[in-house]
């Protein structure tokens, strides 16, 4: 079966998605696109051989399409993903999802009234390693998760933040923890389950911004587990690692953008059963990225399954954001479950405040 896809806001990530969607052969095939600015998306379209759309709303009723994939700036996310459910479609939204709590509520709501899936773009999950090391900690070949970090050190110079929509909470949502370092503690968790408590740090240390441009935290786990999770834009050796400290082993990755087998390593305890065998084995290589993403799922809608990265993943994901800014700008250690409806954070990842005066462009 061939799913129709189409693509809203043909700018930087869109090719990723159009080569990805081009990719999967005839599982998958575009069918137009549609951008605010009518020229980038008909250039976009004729590169991609399809026809751009003056609006969403024409798109939808030209192709009526199985998924829609929104490649747009994070605060347009959610109008444009309940446009595309109400239509019967399923979007197949880039991160981050949304800029609250409160609005990703009001997505799920929107699903059960649909009875259609939202999906969110977190392509780090999909890679063979991710998949192998789930693998293992499922069947408790590594023994308990006592110890993890998930830290985003990048660098971005001021010119970046010259981006009308970069750098501000109401568009953006926050600065690397909801934009960059998401990627990393949102795999962390696909790997650890719920997180339970958290504390952190918030600054704005160099650039142009009003949002924080590194945060620290500390996250507690359901499991016991205890993690740091550091992200930042002001790191100029960049890196992405992540580590985690299993009773039987130590299991690390380190890459900058996305990542294959070879990034990852595993050290057996002292006296532990050499699990260099059983790490080997496993799914054959597939690096981490869009299309190993949109194959897991196009194999969840063929098999019948809901697909991943569904909405209670993404909300774990969410509810970590919303409470690492609501303890690095209140002090407070904030428990999961404790951010809902008509919490400051739920609405807004401020809390309604001003942290730094606003940046003067
Ligand atoms: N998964 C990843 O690794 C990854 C990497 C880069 C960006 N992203 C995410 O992808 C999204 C887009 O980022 P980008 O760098 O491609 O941005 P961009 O600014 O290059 O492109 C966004 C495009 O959307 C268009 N647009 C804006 N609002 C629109 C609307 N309401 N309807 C139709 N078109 C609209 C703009 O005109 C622009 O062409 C962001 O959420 C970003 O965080 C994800």
């Amino acid at each position: 079966m061939t799913r129709t896809c189409a693509i809203v806001g043909t700018g930087a990530i869109a090719d990723v998605h159009a080569r990805s969607i081009a990719e999967l052969g005839d599982r998958a095939r575009l069918v137009g696109v549609v951008d605010l600015l009518p020229e980038r998306a008909v250039g976009f379209g004729a590169r991609w051989g399809v026809p751009a759309h003056p609006d969403l709303a024409a798109l939808l009723d030209a192709h009526r399409p199985d998924l829609v994939h929104l490649c747009t700036p994070p605060g347009s996310h959610l109008p444009l993903a309940l446009e595309v459910l109400r239509a019967g479609a399923i979007p197949v939204v880039e991160k981050p999802p949304v800029l609250s709590l409160a609005e990703f509520d009001e997505l799920r709501r929107a699903e059960v009234e649909t009875g259609l899936p939202v999906v969110t773009v977190f392509q780090h999950r999909f890679g063979s390693g991710a998949v192998r090391l789930r693998e293992l900690v499922a069947r408790g070949a590594l023994g308990r998760p006592l110890l993890a970090a998930a830290h985003t050190l990048w660098f971005r110079d001021d010119d970046y933040f010259a981006v009308p929509w970069r750098g501000k909470w109401a568009v953006e949502g926050g600065g690397p923890t909801m934009g960059h370092g998401i990627h990393q503690f949102d795999l962390m968790l696909s790997v650890l389950g719920p997180w339970s408590s958290v504390t952190a740090v918030a600054a704005r240390q160099a650039r142009p911004t009003d949002t924080e441009d590194v945060s620290a935290a500390i996250v507690r786990f359901e499991s016991g587990a205890v993690a740091t999770v550091v992200n930042s834009v002001v790191s100029p050796r960049q890196t992405s690692q992540l580590r985690f400290d299993f009773e039987l082993a130590t299991v690390e990755l380190e890459h900058l953008y996305g990542y294959s087998d070879a990034d990852w390593s595993l050290t057996p305890a002292p006296g532990a059963a050499d699990l260099a065998e059983v790490w080997a084995g496993g799914p054959p290589d597939t690096p981490s990225g869009h299309t190993a993403q949109f194959t897991a799922l196009v194999d969840a809608l063929d098999g019948g399954g809901r697909p991943p990265v569904d909405s209670a993943d993404t909300r774990l994901t969410v509810e970590l954001i919303a409470a690492i800014y609501a303890s690095a700008f209140t002090g407070a250690v904030v428990r999961r479950g404790e951010i809902g409806a008509g919490h400051p954070f739920h609405a807004d990842m401020t809390g309604g405040r001003e942290p730094w005066p606003r940046w003067e462009r």
